[in-house]
């Protein structure tokens, strides 16, 4: 049997009697299933020429049985057989939650959407993308469904690309990217809500009849009240080591929505896509509309799976070199904020060199003459270095930097503009807002139209001249602060379009400056957690999950964010925030990508010494957290300590985090962690790292099985005194 296939065949035909009406199951007259390694996807092409979706799920080992999924399904009433539809069109026979509706170029409301051709490409060894036609019978309107398989990840990218010949231009009212529907018992959904330095706040729910909804209306910054990545609990509650969970989310920036509806066969319709609120968008003729990837995997042994094929997924398809290196960084702004000037920032690159990490990254408040950038009020928009602070600019601390070998990185906030800048002076029509209206500022600043391809040009070029006059800059934070108030655009003719227009706007920035600077490493920032999605980070190397740093908060928001990124996306500092001690701070710290935002002044000379011994001791270890495979052992909202372990590819190192997240006078971890992912035939030594004033507690001869390790466990005795442990483990056969 071939690797990879796509099967067409004939399935049969059924009517039953359903009470007083005859419901007429349609002749399938196709299947087409589409496999990854574990998984397949099958929709059916009726007679009528609707398309379905049929099954997701583990993969069977005869195709031929693919036919008699419908006979098992056999769940009710389907008034017009379009509760399984592959992408429910909206206005003639649909009953449930549209993916698509339109206004035709008549002003006519009604869509139908029927198969017309089908085409799968090879894309690489590992990927293949199907392309399903589908036409309407009265108009000139054509949707396509694209299905792109990564075979050895097990992850499902959809989305639809839209077009039309119609007189005049069509109206969009809703333009999901995937349409699925889902066979099952029970349907949980875990979600994740917050606020800034909130974020990630876990929430699982039973869903029942009707829709549940997660999305944004924000604009810009559109993960501050909640990510749009998800996981759904396909077989009854959610686990880290078994049952059946899809996790995924939709690879877009700007605002979305995902509706969750549970139909009345009791079956699960999953509608994502952009956000249509206040976003009918007009389309010309002839002009194809893609819509954002929706993208997935499906695991039947739990979430833990699910994250390390999303984790692989991501390092090869999505994150810029993903499976490269990353610098190790002192950040100023907690340590600084605004106040700073050369002198100062030589004393910084100077601790960077002595604290042993790869780069000094200089945070806001650089730049602005006429407004000074010395508060958040101020400046945005000017890019250009203050004088006072840097009165022989940029370029002499960046080859202060390169004199003293310590690499070189600046902050941005390229979108934004302050109403008290030369910028929004100049070009006042560069700024999203009402114009009759009163401003209305979130952290005292406005969104500049990205929708508008002068504004474009001039982000592009702030960056693009950054790197010009400083040859020497390794590395950017691309900061992004504000939501989106009184939403209306100088450029557009439509305003419908600008919510979708800017962030395509936004994405046609990065991507010109990739092309231009395709591997400069640069950190996504949005105040926290604000922009953390794989549309936006198909741009970046790394994100920046949260404001808050304190070491105890972030276990938890860095334990979900593990859900849908890998580790070494995740920029995790040590700071002054928390009263924990500097150990506790650094080991939670590395189980990302570690790096430091405070003052070394303020260490002692016992904590400077640890602080520099753990920067050599994170080198040893990076790779295996950069590179090798996430396992969550413990997960702190269910036992009083966390449990984080990465394995390499090989099997034969590995690393465990072990965090106390419940302190009280006798907490401890009374039972041994079991571990995931060793080769049980291998023996590890056991050792413990990050040791701060103390000897371990875990005997220096310990060896283990990985067959013990996986049965029995392994515990790293957690206690009040031993708040935080980090483990490693090494084959020695
Ligand atoms: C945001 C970022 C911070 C810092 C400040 C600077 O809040 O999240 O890390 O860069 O802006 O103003």
């Amino acid at each position: 049997m071939k690797k990879y296939s796509l099967l067409l065949f004939v399935a049969l035909f059924a009517s039953i009697a359903v009470g007083q009406q005859t419901q007429l199951m349609l002749k399938t007259m196709k299947n087409i299933v589409l496999e990854t390694k574990n998984l397949s996807l099958v929709l059916t092409i009726e007679e009528n020429k609707d398309v379905n979706m049929v099954y997701l799920g583990k993969k069977l080992q005869d195709h031929i049985e693919y036919r008699q999924l419908a006979n098992q399904y056999k769940q009710g009433h389907d008034y017009t057989n379009m509760y399984q539809s592959a992408y429910t069109a909206s206005g003639t026979r649909n009953l449930l939650e549209p993916a698509i509706s339109v206004e035709h170029a008549d002003g006519n409301q009604s869509l139908d959407l029927k198969f017309v051709d089908q085409q799968l490409r090879t894309l690489d060894n590992n990927r293949k993308e199907l392309i399903i036609q589908l036409k309407d019978e009265l108009y000139a309107f054509h949707v396509e469904l694209h299905y792109l398989t990564n075979y050895e990840e097990n992850v499902i990218e959809q989305w639809a690309v839209i077009k039309h010949n119609e007189k005049k231009n069509v109206k969009l009212i809703k333009y999901a990217s995937a349409n699925l529907s889902l066979k099952g018992e029970d349907f949980y959904l875990r979600s994740f809500h917050g606020d800034w330095i909130a974020e990630m706040q876990r929430e699982d729910e039973k869903l029942t009849h009707g829709i549940k909804t997660l999305d944004s209306k924000l604009g810009t910054r559109t993960n501050l009240f909640r990510s749009s990545y998800f996981a759904l609990g396909l077989d009854g509650s959610i686990n880290e080591h078994e049952g059946t969970v899809l996790i995924g989310g939709l690879d877009w920036s700007g605002n979305f929505r995902v509706d969750f509806e549970k139909d009345p066969q009791d079956n699960l319709r999953v509608v994502a896509g952009i956000n249509n609120y206040a976003a009918h968008y007009s389309l010309a003729p002839g002009v194809d509309f893609f819509t954002p990837k929706f993208s997935f995997t499906v695991s039947t042994n739990g979430l833990g799976d699910g994250s390390r094929n999303l984790h692989d997924w991501a390092r090869k398809r999505r994150l810029i070199d993903g499976y490269g290196e990353r610098y190790t960084v002192l950040n100023n702004w907690e340590s600084t904020y605004f106040n700073f000037d050369e002198q100062k920032i030589s004393h910084l690159l100077d601790n960077t060199k002595k604290l042993g990490v790869d780069l000094f990254l200089l945070d806001d408040g650089w730049f602005g003459n006429k407004y000074p950038r010395n508060a958040d009020t101020s400046a945005l928009g000017d890019w250009s270095e203050n004088k006072s602070k840097l009165p022989n600019g940029l370029i002499s601390i960046v080859k202060e930097a390169s004199d003293k070998d310590v690499k070189f990185g600046i902050w941005v906030e390229p979108e934004m503009v302050s109403p008290k800048s030369e910028l929004y002076e100049k070009k006042p029509n560069w700024v999203v807002k009402q114009p009759k209206r009163e401003e209305y500022y979130f952290r005292n600043q406005l969104v500049l139209d990205l929708s508008n391809p002068e504004v474009q040009d001039f982000v592009f070029h702030i960056l693009d001249e950054l790197f010009q006059k400083n040859p020497g800059l390794a590395y950017v934070k691309w900061d992004c602060n504000a939501v989106i108030y009184n939403a209306h655009s100088f450029y557009q003719k439509d305003q419908n379009n600008f919510y979708v227009d800017y962030t395509k706007g936004l994405y046609q920035v990065l991507d010109r400056f990739r092309q231009k600077y395709p591997t400069v490493p640069m950190m996504l920032c949005s105040g926290g957690g604000g922009r953390i999605d794989y549309g936006s980070l198909q741009y970046f190397t790394e994100y920046w999950p949260s404001d808050n740093t304190d070491p105890f908060d972030r276990i938890f928001m860095q334990y979900e964010n593990s859900l849908f990124f890998p580790a070494i996306a995740s920029v995790n500092h040590v700071t002054t925030f928390g009263k924990q001690e500097l150990k506790f701070k650094i080991d939670v710290a590395m189980m990302g990508k570690m790096g430091f935002d405070l003052n070394l002044e303020e260490l002692t000379s016992e904590e400077l010494k640890f602080a520099q011994q753990a920067v050599k001791t994170y080198d040893q270890y990076k790779h295996i957290i950069w590179h090798g495979d996430l396992y969550r052992l413990s997960d702190p909202r269910k036992d009083n300590h966390a449990s984080i372990a990465y394995v390499n590819k090989d099997k034969s190192e590995a690393i465990m985090f072990n965090y106390l997240v419940q302190y009280g006078q006798v907490s401890k971890t009374p039972t041994p962690v079991r571990w995931y992912g060793l080769d049980p035939q291998k023996q590890y030594k056991i050792q413990e790292i990050n040791l701060h004033d103390a000897n371990s507690w875990i005997a220096s001869d310990l060896i283990l099985s990985g067959d013990f390790l996986m049965k029995i466990g392994l515990n790293p005795v957690l206690n009040n005194n031993r708040k935080s442990v980090v483990l490693t483990l090494k084959a020695i056969n």
